[in-house]
């Protein structure tokens, strides 16, 4: 394989309101070396947790006419549940002839492990209200008794971590509190990580957490699923220096560049 084959191999676009879907695209990476990245980030929508539904649909639906257009990706992973879980299958009917990768709440792998049958979802008002959502645990968690918990404020306390303002311990504590649940001498023993800005402040969780419990994050498992669907071209290298990040306000503060330099991303 050429170096000018390698350049000419589409990327994979991973998309995100905000800086949450990283902890996808870090995965993906390791999967898929072989690709170049773009990271789109709608942080002139963030927070989506809050938005009413139709709104928020057709912004999405909007913003990936342009997207698709201008980049014309490989893949597309969507590295969001608020947004995948309102606007997955109209993406899929809108853009017929592109590869979506979905992320949903991990309700299924959540009952299938479970020991106590207490699950809980943890993620954005948006997810939590989600027709999707409910289906989910209709289909795969009839056995378990499962706590929805919507987070009000927890995406924005992901996003000041991470870009290193620190993070209140008490304020974390009460948004991950109604997660632990004791009833009957069983207790809460996993809990889905459904937004992808969780998994960033996984650590503070486990510190805070009134008991241990698995913090399931399905940020490998979509990984997975991407490289089933962007077949390995044998001799493939990635392409130097391409990856990218685009935020949808086209003016992200000083930390959050530097924070995209640290994932090896240059800002577009
Ligand atoms: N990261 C997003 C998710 O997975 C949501 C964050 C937000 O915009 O509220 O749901």
């Amino acid at each position: 394989m050429t170096a000018g084959m390698t350049h000419d191999m589409k990327p994979v676009l991973v998309f995100d309101s905000g800086i949450g879907g990283l902890t996808v695209l870090r995965e993906a990476r390791v999967l898929m070396p072989e690709r170049g990245f773009i990271y789109v980030a709608d942080d002139a929508g963030f927070p989506y947790g809050d938005w009413e539904e139709q709104p928020l649909k057709e912004r999405i639906l909007d913003l990936f006419e342009n997207l698709l257009k201008t980049y014309d990706p490989e893949a597309v992973i969507v590295a969001c549940n608020t947004a995948f879980t309102l606007a997955g299958s109209d993406l899929r009917a809108a853009f017929p002839d592109r590869r979506f990768i979905g992320t949903v709440p991990a309700i299924k792998p959540a009952a299938e492990r479970t020991r106590s049958g207490l699950v809980s979802v943890l993620a954005t008002p948006g997810t939590v209200k989600r027709a999707y959502t409910r289906d989910l645990i209709q289909s795969f968690a009839g056995q378990c008794h499962v706590r929805l918990v919507g987070s009000q404020n927890l995406a924005r306390l992901a996003e000041a971590y991470i870009r290193g303002e620190g993070a209140d311990d008490a304020e974390i504590l009460a948004e991950i509190a109604p997660c632990f649940v004791d009833r009957d001498g069983r207790r809460t023993d996993i809990v889905v990580l459904a937004c992808t800005h969780y998994p960033f402040l996984a650590n503070v969780f486990r510190r805070l957490a009134p008991w241990p419990v698995d913090w399931l994050d399905p940020a490998e498992a979509i990984a997975r699923q991407a490289r089933r669907l962007v077949p390995l071209t044998e001799g493939a290298e990635h392409p130097e220096a391409f990856d990218f990040a685009v935020f949808t306000s086209g003016n992200p503060d000083f930390s959050t560049r530097r924070l995209m330099q640290g994932f090896g991303l240059r800002m577009a």
